[in-house]
């Protein structure tokens, strides 16, 4: 075997790791994504087309929702393979044109605890905002643990369970002023953005459907301004808009994954450097300066993200909301 064959079978290798990570992520929620991920796993012909396109065009989520955007949703794996085939070129323009923007006003009940133990009223600046969804977390309702938070008269209400010490948010978030930054942001009012966020929801993942279309509903009243740009380009000269009275507060969800090393670290500076209170709610590793010393889940247990308040972990939540893990105070006489 020649060199140029090892580094081909190395690049499917950590293709095919990449879609059965995903398995893992699917395998108790979508039944259907997570027989999908195994084949693509398995099949040598679908990673050498995934191999012809750009690194951050090959996750499982944009394959999956641009076959379905193109054709609905496949009934197995046998179906999926010959629609991607026989509609390859349709496929893959869906790919290059898209991104996984998936906006998931669910992890907003993971944010508004931290939120509400701020000085009142908060500057919201999220960074990779997509359509917008999750800058408004002051307009939904929450049940933790079945007890009742923020807007009583939302359309939207989150159940979340919680686990752990924690407080109750007794304070309502007060919000004075809010932005978001994408590079290519999405609009609520717009019927293909909408059914692109809907298609980015996994097959039997009804509930989250009815939560993004209540979310929509919310949003369409007052759409929240999201700013076209890079994130590391536009985030000082979008803080600074923010009024001075009010607390500002930087936050992410399931965003620093598209940003190499150097722009997460580059990232992290710039916040710092603001001077702002900031949330993120990352998968583990991404940000490891927030990450470290977690215990770690039992292999069998669903995958769970990194929530941290001015990038010192506080929680483990579930990617999409609905479950929320404070973790032990740090103990200060520990060290
Ligand atoms: C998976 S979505 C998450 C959206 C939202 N934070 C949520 O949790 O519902 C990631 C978003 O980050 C945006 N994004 C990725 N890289 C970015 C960058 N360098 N600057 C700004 N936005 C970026 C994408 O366009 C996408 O809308």
């Amino acid at each position: 075997m020649s060199d140029g064959s090892l580094t081909e079978v190395a690049r499917l290798t950590e293709v095919a790791e990449w879609y059965r990570e995903f398995v893992l992520y699917t395998r108790n929620v979508s039944p259907l994504y997570a027989e999908l991920a195994e084949g693509v796993a398995n099949d040598r012909d679908v990673l050498t087309l995934l191999l012809e396109l750009p690194e951050q065009k090959r996750q499982p989520n944009l394959l999956f929702a641009a076959v379905r955007h193109v054709a609905g949703t496949p009934s197995d794996y046998a179906q999926f393979r010959s629609i991607l085939f026989s509609r390859r070129e349709t496929v893959v323009a869906t790919m290059l044109a898209r991104r996984t923007q998936t906006n998931e006003p669910g992890r907003c009940a993971a944010v508004y605890p931290l939120l509400a133990a701020l000085p009142q009223p908060v500057a919201l600046l999220e960074v990779g905002a997509s359509a917008g969804l999750c800058l408004l977390p002051d307009r939904y309702a929450y049940e933790y643990n079945g007890v009742p938070a923020g807007a009583a008269q939302s359309p939207l209400m989150i159940p979340c369970r919680v686990e752990g010490v924690w407080t109750h948010p007794t304070t309502a978030v007060e919000v004075a002023w809010r932005a978001g930054i994408d590079v290519n942001p999405l609009s609520v009012t717009d019927p293909d953005d909408r059914r692109w966020l809907e298609t980015l929801i996994w097959p039997g993942q009804d509930e989250r459907v009815r939560r993004l279309d209540r979310a929509l509903a919310v949003a369409r009243h007052d759409p929240p301004r999201v700013v076209r740009g890079d994130l590391n380009e536009r985030l000082a000269d979008v803080a600074a808009e923010a009024p001075e009275h009010a607390t500002l507060v930087v936050f992410h969800t399931s965003v620093l994954c598209y940003l190499s090393a150097a722009d997460r670290q580059r990232f992290v500076e710039q916040v710092r450097r603001l001077g702002a209170h900031w949330i993120s709610q990352e998968e583990s590793g991404v940000a490891p300066s927030v990450t470290a010393d977690l215990p770690e889940l039992a292999s069998d247990e669903d995958p769970m993200v990194v929530l941290a308040l001015d990038g010192r972990a506080v929680a483990l939540t579930a990617p999409h909301g609905g479950l929320i893990r404070w973790l032990e105070p740090a103990d200060p006489s520990a060290s």
